[in-house]
């Protein structure tokens, strides 16, 4: 699937207000928390601008606002990361793609981890493949962009708050803009 940039803005401007999985926010709400948490944390223009799409493939399925409750593991990541690889970097399409493995490795290294995901999270965990043994979570986490993969992945479980003002998505416009490779 071949999209522009400003063609992503608008999937997020229209399609945005769905629920985020079984999660009391919106899609739009929950990728502009994970950016607002990245900006706050300093993290590079690729890392934000990441964040804000790193659930696009969410949005690209015709599954129902949450494929988990129906036992499909939309493998939204791959969906995601392979849009936008037409137009950004590794940098931005590489943590995308491995935000979910981010999720196998952390739980396999941190049992409280695992304990602090929502409900539906640790469903769409089993779907996803479950908890990382001690050695694929060292091969996972020696690959390049892990490391911003598990940042992304932290600041993506604490992006759904109910009710938190953020920036607006006209906000990330600019950001994006930078990073945008191609002229696509
Ligand atoms: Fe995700
Ligand atoms: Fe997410």
């Amino acid at each position: 699937m071949k999209l522009s940039l400003d063609k992503i803005f608008d999937i997020f401007a229209t399609k945005g207000h769905t629920q985020y999985g079984g999660e009391p926010i919106t899609q739009l709400e929950h990728g502009l928390q994970s950016a607002t948490l990245a900006k706050e944390y300093s993290a590079s223009s690729e890392l934000i601008t990441a964040c804000l799409f790193h659930d696009l493939g969410h949005l690209l399925h015709d599954l129902g606002e949450n494929p988990t409750e129906q036992a499909i593991d939309d493998r939204h990541e791959y969906e995601g990361a392979n849009c936008l690889e037409q137009i950004f970097s590794p940098a931005i399409t590489e943590p995308i793609r491995l935000h979910v493995d981010a999720k196998r490795y952390l739980c396999a290294i941190n049992p409280n981890y695992r304990a602090s995901l929502s409900q539906n999270s640790e469903s769409s965990l089993i779907l996803q493949g479950g908890a990382f043994s001690s050695e694929t979570a060292a091969i996972f986490i020696a690959q390049p962009y892990a490391k911003d993969a598990v940042k992304l992945r932290i600041w993506d479980d604490r992006a759904k708050i109910v009710g938190l003002t953020t920036p607006d998505l006209n906000s990330f416009v600019a950001i994006a803009k930078s990073c945008q490779q191609n002229n696509s």
